[in-house]
């Protein structure tokens, strides 16, 4: 990076980044300095806090990386060397310390920077101000907000410089208008909103130019567009214009019309156009195009007067189409002009018919309104997007940025020109005010030690000629609109009689330069002479624009383009009201807008940014010593290095000045009781110890401290910044003690309260405990009452007993048990398996058929397990013999599941006891031989058994009843002294119920009766079976049958 401290040895190689800096001061050094700087690519130099830029008409990357844009946050403009980021930092920083308005004003000749500077500008505040919301951690919402405004402001700037720049002569995207950009803050330096002011477009560029130069750059770029021409019939022909064509101008060689274009829309839309104001909006441009095409000719059927029509009415039909209007109307407004007579009720109209000159200007003037309302719409509907209501009342301060038109001298000079150069001679004046007279009347005034330097040239006299009062030339021209066929001759001779004798005023009468016509005057401008032409004057400053054309707009279907004429329906309501009149001509329009700016850039604080041009051909790295030369003096660049060099950099008010710095004084920290003057004199002892140094920097006016130089300035600050913690801390102290007595105020109140609520409570609660005490105590007592009576004994009650029965049960404590006794069983139930659910339901039903206890059957045994299989049993040593008769018995198919199986004794028909194996499978009940497990007889169909019966005694004989002829089954379910009766009956009950659904009996009979000599031929004998005990002596763990005469037997059964 270029050091900022001067070091002389560099003046030689790179130049002084600051002309201050220079020991000998004259217009010499400043050229070579200026010529040295330039030529080692630095282009910008200081002259204190001013920037001077030279047009290095080549890109300078390295100038504009965002590694140079970071190099410059946060820093001081004597720390980095001079660019338009430091002065841009500077203002921001000015803006956030101080909270004022601040301003930039960028001037130079046409050609020479300013619209790149103010680019180069916002860019870097855009940055800082977003780099520096997102260090001061602001809400998202904020954030956001400030992003898109000025993302809208830089993409403003691309429609503005689309619509508003065009080709000249001396710079190929000459800005046709003059801008003032505010920027918005709110109290944290956020850009909240934004506003851009036009001054002056130059809509006659519109139909005249001088050749080689072009329209505005939108026409060429709208016209790359074949969807666009295409869609609107329109050519995309350039030439085809005779608008375009005329300048013999189309294309530019640094810019790429197709690709600007695609940016002005893609801008347009996000400022929010619809595609309908789009295509209004090219609708309106073509129609312009087109309007230059129309001619007219002599009307032929009106010979004696003069009367034209148009020539091409198919273009007017084009015209009328696009702009949705009638045509017979437009036709009309065209080639003749409505006049109204007399005044009030008298007051009648008559239509004039134009000749072919009055139609082709009146032909101009609609191109010229139209594109002039289209670009103050355009205008309008950023401010709209770039603005907002609610955010107005945050904001705090703003930066303006005024980029206007420079200096211009053609070879022909009108109107626009001494608008153009008027402007720039009040800016110039608003410089000498601010930077050279103001500064130095201050120093006198104040009683600073200054020697007055008046060697500036000052432009006042310029002014005072062009608008003074009560005669300028305003005021003339102005007049000459007023009167009717004024001619710019006779305006010629009015200027002469008043200003032939001013220093800065020329024309044919007062100088012998041939140059200068009849028409035309000169004036001594600040930077340089100028011609006027005077021709076009009065008319552009008359600018007329016919009713019948104003009507003929209004009449159109598009709303649109009847937007573009909404003000001019206000403005005739306005006449009607009498409201104020508005300045009626261009000229005094503009001297209203001119002097409102400075008045609003003499409110800020000024910041400025010279643009000089270092050549005339656009050359990159020539420096023509003589063209720089005659600006560097014009702009008063030596006087003005004087009086900064010489001058003070800052001046501030004591007291404000007191309050600022007071911190850094420990004399005047914290109270200052003496004078504020005295206050600062303590301050600048600690800024500067030494006495001699001190009277060099500071000085002492009457109400203002002086300071020279901005290092001293920055010294201060930094000065300031290092006390600041402590102030800060002092603060917090102070905070934190006022939070922490309001805290502990209210927390005491609190408890307080707290302890009154819990006393109270504590209190109900004993309340209640005493009336609770009482109740119970009456409960009992009255309880005692009744039972008196029988406690006071038999003496007293006669005869009455104490009552000892429980009072009844009530059908609710019945219902409750139930309910208990069904949730437990629940509950047992859901904690077992499926297999044992099974098993309990066979127990369940065992229960049913057996009862407990004695009820049913005498000692079967409901806690034993039904385990149905006892021969595949370890303790059966022929398991394996068992297991292999059960397959076989399965393989036959049908059975399915063994229910049970284990040996039994049997009674045949003869009453004889035969042991056997007893296998119950889900469908047969199988007789096997209990030795060789091999099938005796063919299974029983468990479906065709009718009852069971047994007795109710302790014996383990079952009798199981088939259909006829089938013989019932008696057998004993009791050899392993193991009662099987109960598992043998449940199985079968639930196996028939299983297969036909119904439900056979379990009969407890004695005698038992059953029928096993039956079969199909004969009905046999019923055997009729007793139960006995064991005689006394002869017990058996088992029961035993034996046989009685005929079909009688008796069966022994152990006893209880
Ligand atoms: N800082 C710069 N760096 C490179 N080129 C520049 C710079 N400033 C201006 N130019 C060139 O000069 C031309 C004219 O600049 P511009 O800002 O339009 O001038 P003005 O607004 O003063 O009429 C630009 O189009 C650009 O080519
Ligand atoms: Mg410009």
């Amino acid at each position: 990076m270029e050091p900022i401290t001067p070091s002389f040895n560099n003046i030689k190689n790179v130049g002084l980044p600051d002309f201050c800096f220079l020991e000998h001061l004259d217009e010499n050094e400043i050229m070579n300095n200026i010529s040295t700087r330039f030529h080692k690519d630095h282009i910008y130099t200081y002259i204190g806090e001013q920037v001077v830029s030279v047009n290095p008409f080549s890109k300078k990357e390295h100038l504009y990386s965002d590694q140079t844009l970071k190099s410059y946050h946060n820093m001081y403009m004597y720390e980095v060397p001079p660019h338009i980021y430091s002065l841009a930092q500077d203002t921001y920083k000015k803006l956030l310390l101080t909270k004022e308005n601040q301003c930039i004003i960028i001037t130079g000749e046409s050609g020479s920077g300013k619209t790149e500077a103010s680019k180069i500008l916002m860019e870097y505040i855009t940055k800082a101000s977003i780099n520096n919301k997102i260090n001061e951690k602001a809400n998202s919402a904020t954030l956001d907000r400030s992003e898109i405004i000025m993302k809208l402001i830089m993409d403003s700037n691309v429609i503005l410089e689309a619509f508003g720049n065009a080709k000249t002569l001396k710079n190929d995207n000459s800005s046709r208008f003059g801008k003032f950009i505010e920027i918005e803050f709110d109290e944290k330096g956020a850009p909240i909103s934004g506003k851009i002011q036009q001054f002056l477009l130059e809509k006659s560029r519109v139909h005249t130019r001088a050749i080689g130069e072009r329209s505005f750059h939108i026409f060429y770029q709208f016209l790359t567009s074949k969807e666009i021409t295409s869609k609107f019939q329109l050519s995309d022909d350039p030439s085809y214009y005779r608008y375009l064509k005329d300048s013999m101008c189309f294309n530019v060689s640094n810019i790429n019309d197709g690709r600007e274009f695609k940016l002005v829309g893609q801008a347009l839309q996000s400022l929010g156009w619809t595609q309908e104001d789009l295509d209004s909006m090219y609708r309106i441009l073509g129609a312009v195009l087109l309007i230059g095409n129309l001619e007219f000719c002599n009307d032929q059927e009106k010979a004696n007067v003069d009367a034209v029509n148009v020539k091409n009415p198919s273009i007017l039909k084009k015209i009328a189409a696009l702009l949705d209007c009638n045509e017979d109307q437009l036709e009309k407004s065209l080639i003749s002009r409505s006049l109204t007579l007399g005044v009030s009720k008298r007051k009648s109209s008559i239509r004039v018919l134009l000749n072919t000159n009055q139609a082709m200007e009146t032909r101009d003037a609609l191109a010229k309104v139209l594109y002039d309302r289209l670009f103050n719409t355009i205008i309008e509907k950023i401010n709209k997007a770039i603005s907002s209501d609610i955010d107005r009342k945050n904001i705090e301060s703003m930066i303006g940025i005024l980029d206007i038109y420079g200096f211009e001298v053609f070879e022909n000079n009108s109107f626009e020109q001494f608008i153009i150069n008027y402007s720039n001679e009040k800016l110039q004046q608003l410089f000498i005010n601010l930077v050279l007279r103001q500064d130095q009347e201050e120093y006198i005034k104040e009683g600073v030690e200054w020697k007055f330097m008046d060697n500036y040239f000052d432009n006042t006299p310029i002014i005072d000629l062009i608008e003074g009062q009560p005669v300028g030339l305003l005021k003339l021209l102005e007049e000459a609109c007023l009167i009717g066929q004024n001619t710019p001759e006779l305006l010629i001779q009015k200027m002469n009689q008043f200003f032939g004798k001013h220093n800065h005023f020329e024309s044919y009468e007062t100088t012998n330069n041939l140059s200068i016509t009849n028409q035309s005057f000169t004036l001594k401008h600040y930077a340089g002479s100028v011609t006027y032409n005077l021709e076009q004057f009065i008319y552009k400053n008359k600018d007329p624009l016919y009713q019948d054309l104003i009507n003929t707009m209004q009449s159109s279907k598009n709303n649109f383009l009847l937007s573009l004429f909404q003000l001019d329906f206000l403005k005739a309501s306005n006449q009607q009201t009498g409201a104020k009149k508005i300045p009626t001509t261009m000229a005094s329009q503009f001297k209203v807008a001119i002097n409102d700016l400075i008045g609003k850039l003499n409110s800020c604080q000024p910041h400025y940014i010279r643009c000089i041009k270092p050549n005339d051909e656009k050359r990159p790295g020539h420096f023509d010593y003589e063209r720089v030369k005659h600006q560097i003096r014009y702009l008063n660049m030596l006087e003005t290095v004087r009086v900064k060099k010489a001058g003070y950099c800052n001046r501030q008010h004591y007291t404000r000045f007191l309050a600022r710095y007071k911190m850094i004084a420990p004399a005047t920290w914290p109270f200052w009781n003496g004078t504020v003057k005295d206050g600062a004199m303590e301050i600048a002892k600690v800024l500067i110890p030494s006495p001699i140094d001190r009277q060099a920097e500071c000085q002492f006016g009457k109400k203002k401290i002086f300071i020279k130089s901005a290092k001293t300035l920055f010294h201060l600050e930094e000065l300031r910044s290092k006390q600041m913690p402590k102030v800060c801390i002092i603060i917090q102290r102070h905070w934190r003690g006022y939070q922490a007595r309001k805290w502990y105020k209210s927390e005491l109140a609190r408890l307080q309260q707290e302890k009154e609520e819990i006393q109270k409570q504590i209190l109900r609660k004993k309340s209640v405990a005493k009336i609770q005490n009482c109740y119970l105590r009456y409960r009992i007592r009255t309880y005692f009452k009744k039972l008196q009576p029988w406690a006071v004994g038999p003496t007293y009650c006669k005869g009455k007993a104490i009552p000892t029965l429980w009072p009844k049960k009530s059908a609710l404590e019945d219902l409750i048990q139930v309910i208990h006794i069904t949730w437990w069983a629940k509950m047992k139930v859901c904690s077992l398996s499926m297999e044992q659910r099974a098993l309990v339901r066979q127990k369940i039903l065992a229960l049913d058929l057996f009862g407990m206890g004695y009820f049913k059957k005498k000692e079967w045994d409901c806690r034993r397990k039904f385990s149905a299989d006892y021969l595949s049993d370890d303790s059966n040593p022929k398991k394996l013999q068992f297991s292999e008769a059960v397959q076989l018995l399965f393989q036959k198919g049908g059975d399915k599941e063994i229910l049970f199986a284990d040996n039994v004794v049997k009674i045949n028909k003869r009453g004889k006891s035969q042991l056997r194996t007893l296998i119950i499978t889900d469908q047969h009940i199988y007789k096997y031989d209990s030795k060789k497990y091999t099938q005796k007889k063919v299974g029983l169909k468990i479906h065709s058994i009718v009852a069971l019966s047994t007795s109710n005694k302790r014996d383990t004989f079952l009798s199981i009843h088939f259909k006829a002829p089938v013989r019932d089954l008696f057998i004993d379910l009791g050899c392993d002294s193991v009662e099987k009766v109960s598992e043998v009956s449940t199985n079968l009950v639930q196996q028939v119920f299983k297969l036909t659904g119904t439900t056979i009996p379990l009969l407890f009979r004695e005698p038992l009766t059953f029928n096993n000599s039956r079969d199909s031929r004969t009905s046999g004998t019923d055997f009729v079976i007793s139960f006995a005990h064991y005689p006394k002596g002869k017990e058996q763990r088992q029961c035993t049958f034996v046989k009685g005469k005929a079909n009688t037997a008796v069966i022994y059964y152990p006893i209880d």
